[in-house]
Parts: structure tokens; C-alpha cells; sequence
């Protein structure tokens, strides 16, 4: 029974009484799902104050830039963990015990082959078609193949599925790029960490041997924690609403991608690097500035603020340090970067960018870095969908395990009343 509770009192009519329900970080929330058997629904497009669904997979306090995967903080997880192990806290609420840990590493390891028909799917879409297209083509398809983990009823094959989605992303992601540049596939090795072996997909050829440099192979196991989940950000939503239905997980994750893909949300990466690159010297900053601030303009500074975050996003600062680590580690000095920080220090002085609380996001740096690393942008949001399979899939489980009613939300009809119908065409 909820202590606290908000009265809604409409002109004339009798109160409403409704219970305020309390998490255990966080917004309390107002339970309205009385409110429509009287004749009432809440308004929010966007849902900028809308709880839709309960959690216990990640926290995050915009105001503070904290960010909590199953009560671990990310800079933690990021310094002191790996992607696997981050996936096996997202999925099961528990850090692994050693035993634990290594069961679970063996089984991704030994499901990142994909069936060798899928491979012929790649060859029906054009070379230059962009990566996202084809993830979200092939990874829909996986359910033309993987028949025996459909039933989302059965816990058994909600498992399955999740191994089969977190251990193949890699090896598809790794295939969009290989058939962009006209070179053969690579099979995943079972001698390889998740990163190296994606790396190792990405640009091994059958000529010469590939040897993953570990400097680089921590920065992409680092990237991929830094997007592994974000409580229920737009492709989250979408793959909870799409898994609402009962669709099957496959379809569920290809929905996810397909939001993911926006310039707004994941795309922002691929968007944020083709900016700085647009921006190219220091010099220039202040007129792209004035455009981000300018209302009659569409331009928005990529990988800068967030629905959340009212403060820096705690994953673009362990971005930016990733980044500086990884161009020392390759001797390199890339002058975007140099663009980036200028920009950063430019906006974060500008009372537009302060009022609003605007500060970079994850997507601000990571391009700079998987640039560095030789991935080419239209590869970047490919990756964040890769990263942010587990958390897609963590929180579709939890869905499932809950139990759960079909995403039905109604609307603010201000459209015609009746009106009879003549056409204008038998005249
Ligand atoms: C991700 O939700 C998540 O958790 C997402 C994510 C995840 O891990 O899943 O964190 C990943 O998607 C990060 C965000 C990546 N997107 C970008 O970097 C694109 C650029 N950012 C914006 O498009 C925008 O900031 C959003 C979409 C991220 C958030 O938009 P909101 O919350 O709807 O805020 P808004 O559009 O209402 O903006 C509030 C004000 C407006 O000005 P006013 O109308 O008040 O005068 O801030 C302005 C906006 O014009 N504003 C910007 C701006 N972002 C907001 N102005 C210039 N440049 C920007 N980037």
C-alpha cells in the first residue's frame, strides 16, 4: 500500500485519489493506470515525465551525471571490469563468481558463428548500402533460422535466444564492414576476447596474420561497456514495445536497431564525427556555434546534451580519456580531437549551452576514437547497436520475467468529429 498519494481534483467533479509509489533511487512516481476507467489520460509526447515501465537494471540521476548498472557505477565498471562480465550483471543481477563467469564467457564464445546461409543474405544488398540497413535486414532474419529459441514463453528459449543475439552481433557487425570493402569474411576464433575477436573479424585477411593490439582491444571492450545500457532510452522503449506483443527476440533487437539508427539517438556518433570533421579547424567553431543556438536553424551540435543527463554524461568523460589513450598508444594527434576539446570548452562557457544544461554525451568522443582505430563512421552506430545488445536484451527478459501487458498508449484526438462522407469523385 503506498503512504503517499496525490489528489486530482477536476472543476466540478470528485477527486481522484492516486497512489504516489517510491523506487529506491530516484522520482517517486504517480500511478495513473486508474485514470483512464474515468474517463482521463495523461498527456506527455516524448515522455519527458513518464515512468512506462518498473526497473531494477540501471539508475541514472541526470541532475548528479551518475549512472548505476545493477548499483555499480560505470567509471567502476569501465576501470575495473570487462564487457562479459558487465553482460552477466546486466542479465542476471549478480556479479559472477569466478565459475560463473567462465560458463558463461564459454557459452558466447561458442555461439558467435552465424549459420552459413546467412552469410548468402549480405550478398543481396548492394556493397555500398549503409552497415545499419544491413544489421537490421540480417539481424531480423536470424529468426528465419533460429526456429528452436522462438517461444517467448518458454524461459529456456528466451535464454537460448539471448546467448545467440549477445555471441553473433559481433560476428554480423564485423561482416557489414568486411562486405562494404569487398573482402572476405573472418570467422570468429574461440582463442579470442570478445573485443579482439570482433577486432580480429574487423581486420584480419587471409593473407597475413592478424596480431590485436591489447591497447586497442581494452579501448573497444571499454566502448562497448561505456554502451552496454541506459535505462529506457529510445531503442530500449522500442524493443520493450515491440517484445510487448510477443514477438520474437530477434525481431524484437532488429526493431531496437532500426530506432537506434536515428541522428537523435545512436546515430549521433557517426553525425557528431561528420561535424567536427565539417567544423575541421578551431577558426570555424564559433560560427557552428552560433547556427546551434540559432532557432531558425536545424543544426544542433552533435554528441552534445540528453534527455537525462542535465550534467556531463559519465561515460564522455572515460570516453575522453579512452580517446587520449588510444591516439598516444598509436603516436597519433588528430586534430579533430583538438576541435572536440575546443568546442567542448567553448559551449560549456556559453550561457545558451548553460541555461539548457547542455553538456557532451557518450557520442561526443567515441568517434574520434573508433576513427583512430581505422572504423570508418558509417561503422560507429553499428557498434553502439552491438554494444547495446545485452541491455536490449536484459531488459526484454526482465519484461518476460515480470510479466507484462501489451504497449497501448491512447491520444489527444484533434481531429474531424462525424461528418457524412460524399466523394468528390463521382461528379
Ligand atoms: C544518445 O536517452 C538516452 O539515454 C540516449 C543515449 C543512450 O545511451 O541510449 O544516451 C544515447 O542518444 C545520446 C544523445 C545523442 N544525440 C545527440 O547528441 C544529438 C544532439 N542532441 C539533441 O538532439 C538533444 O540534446 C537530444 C535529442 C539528445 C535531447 O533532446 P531533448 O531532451 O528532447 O531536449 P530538447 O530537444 O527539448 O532541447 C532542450 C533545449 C532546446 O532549446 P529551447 O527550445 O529550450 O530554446 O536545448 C536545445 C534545444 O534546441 N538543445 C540543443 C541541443 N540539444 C538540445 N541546442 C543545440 N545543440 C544541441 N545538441
Amino acid at each position: 500500500m503506498a503512504d503517499k498519494k496525490v489528489t486530482l481534483t477536476l472543476d466540478g467533479e470528485a477527486p481522484v485519489e492516486l497512489d504516489v509509489l517510491q523506487g529506491t533511487l530516484g522520482q517517486d512516481v504517480v500511478d495513473v493506470r486508474s485514470l483512464g476507467s474515468q474517463g482521463l489520460f495523461t498527456f506527455d509526447p516524448g515522455f519527458t515525465s513518464t515512468a512506462s515501465c518498473e526497473s531494477k537494471i540501471t539508475y541514472i540521476d541526470g541532475d548528479e551525471g551518475i549512472l548505476l548498472h545493477r548499483g555499480y557505477p560505470i567509471d567502476q565498471l569501465a576501470t575495473h571490469s570487462n564487457y562479459l562480465e558487465v553482460c552477466y550483471i546486466l542479465l542476471n543481477g549478480e556479479a559472477p563468481t569466478p565459475e560463473q563467469f567462465e560458463e558463461f564467457r564459454i557459452t558466447v564464445t561458442r555461439h558467435t558463428m552465424i549459420h552459413e546461409q546467412i552469410t548468402r543474405l549480405f550478398h543481396g544488398f548492394r556493397r555500398d548500402s549503409h552497415p545499419m540497413a544491413v544489421m537490421c535486414g540480417v539481424t531480423g532474419a536470424l529468426a528465419a533460422f533460429y526456429h528452436d529459441s522462438m517461444d517467448v514463453n518458454i524461459e529456456r528459449h528466451r535464454e537460448i535466444a539471448a546467448f545467440r543475439l549477445l555471441s553473433k552481433m559481433p560476428t554480423m557487425a564485423a561482416m557489414c564492414y568486411k562486405y562494404s570493402i569487398g573482402q572476405p569474411f573472418v570467422y570468429p576464433r574461440n582463442d579470442l576476447s570478445y573485443a579482439g575477436n570482433f577486432l580480429h573479424m574487423m581486420f584480419a585477411t587471409p593473407c597475413e596474420e592478424y596480431k590485436v593490439n591489447p591497447v586497442l582491444e581494452r579501448a573497444m571492450d571499454r566502448i562497448l561497456i561505456l554502451h552496454a545500457d541506459h535505462e529506457q532510452n529510445a531503442s530500449t522503449s522500442t524493443v520493450r514495445t515491440a517484445g510487448s506483443s510477443g514477438a520474437n527476440p530477434f525481431a524484437c533487437i532488429a526493431a531496437g536497431i532500426a530506432s537506434l539508427w536515428g541522428p537523435a539517438h545512436g546515430g549521433a556518433n557517426e553525425a557528431c564525427l561528420r561535424m567536427l570533421e565539417e567544423i575541421s579547424h578551431k577558426e570555424h567553431i564559433p560560427e557552428f556555434v552560433r547556427r546551434a543556438k540559432d532557432k531558425n536553424d536545424s543544426f544542433r551540435l552533435m554528441g552534445f546534451g540528453h534527455r537525462v543527463y542535465k550534467n556531463y554524461d559519465p561515460r564522455a568523460t572515460v570516453m575522453r580519456d579512452t580517446c587520449h589513450e588510444v591516439l598516444n598508444e598509436l603516436g597519433m594527434k588528430d586534430d579533430l580531437l583538438e576541435v572536440a576539446m575546443e568546442l567542448e570548452h567553448i559551449a560549456l562557457n556559453d550561457p545558451y549551452f548553460i541555461e539548457r544544461k547542455l553538456y557532451p554525451n557518450v557520442d561526443f568522443y567515441s568517434g574520434i576514437i573508433l576513427k583512430a582505430m581505422g572504423i570508418p563512421s558509417s561503422m560507429f552506430t553499428v557498434i553502439f547497436a552491438m554494444a547495446r545488445t545485452v541491455g536490449w536484451i536484459a531488459h526484454w527478459k526482465e519484461m518476460h520475467d515480470e510479466g507484462m501487458k501489451i504497449a497501448r498508449p491512447r491520444q489527444l484526438y484533434t481531429g474531424y468529429a462525424q461528418r457524412e462522407f460524399e466523394s468528390q469523385l463521382q461528379k
